[in-house]
């Protein structure tokens, strides 16, 4: 037996000032949409904001619903609306952004589950990996790809065996 010790690269940012301004601009982006968000059940309302690589921006919110698996998160709804608008065009990036009682919380706004498992497949799917941006009210997290919050993950390219 032996441990194998996995390493992820995270950058944090004490401030929106020191960001690049294209992530920047996302965050910004991303927390006007979380304003928008349609959240009366859980009062946790969520942003997300992509950017494409025709330069466009799209942004979404979580939509909830009284019959609550049929809501979306934030993440979804605008990687979702991106893949429908321009099918072709890669993710670049993505910021997330959260408002607990209408203010940032201290723990980063994160994807849950079944969000990184879609923000992969667009990765998969264009072959570059997409910057997550983590807005959080200390501090706010970036990281190069999907591989950061979902190691080990399923990868539809491994399910042959090659004979
Ligand atoms: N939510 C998101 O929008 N994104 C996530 O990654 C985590 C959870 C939403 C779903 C629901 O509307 C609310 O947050 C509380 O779970």
């Amino acid at each position: 037996m032996k441990e194998i010790q996995l390493e992820y690269k995270v950058r944090s940012y004490q401030s929106l000032d020191e960001l690049p301004e294209i992530s920047r601009e996302l965050i910004l982006m991303a927390r006007e949409a979380a304003r928008r968000a349609y959240a009366p059940y859980s009062g946790y309302r969520v942003g997300a904001a992509v950017l494409l690589e025709n330069g466009e921006f799209i942004t979404g919110n979580n939509q909830e619903n009284a019959a609550y698996p049929s809501g979306l998160c934030a993440e979804r709804t605008a990687l979702f609306y991106a893949s429908s608008k321009y099918p072709d065009v890669a993710i670049l990036a993505l910021a997330v952004t959260a408002l607990s009682n209408d203010r940032l919380p201290e723990a980063f706004a994160k994807p849950c589950g079944g969000c990184r498992q879609v923000i992969a497949e667009y990765e998969d799917r264009s072959g570059k990996p997409i910057e997550i941006i983590l807005d959080g009210s200390s501090a706010i997290l970036v990281m190069e790809g999907i591989d950061t919050l979902l190691p080990f993950r399923f990868k539809k390219e491994e399910m042959s065996v090659k004979k």
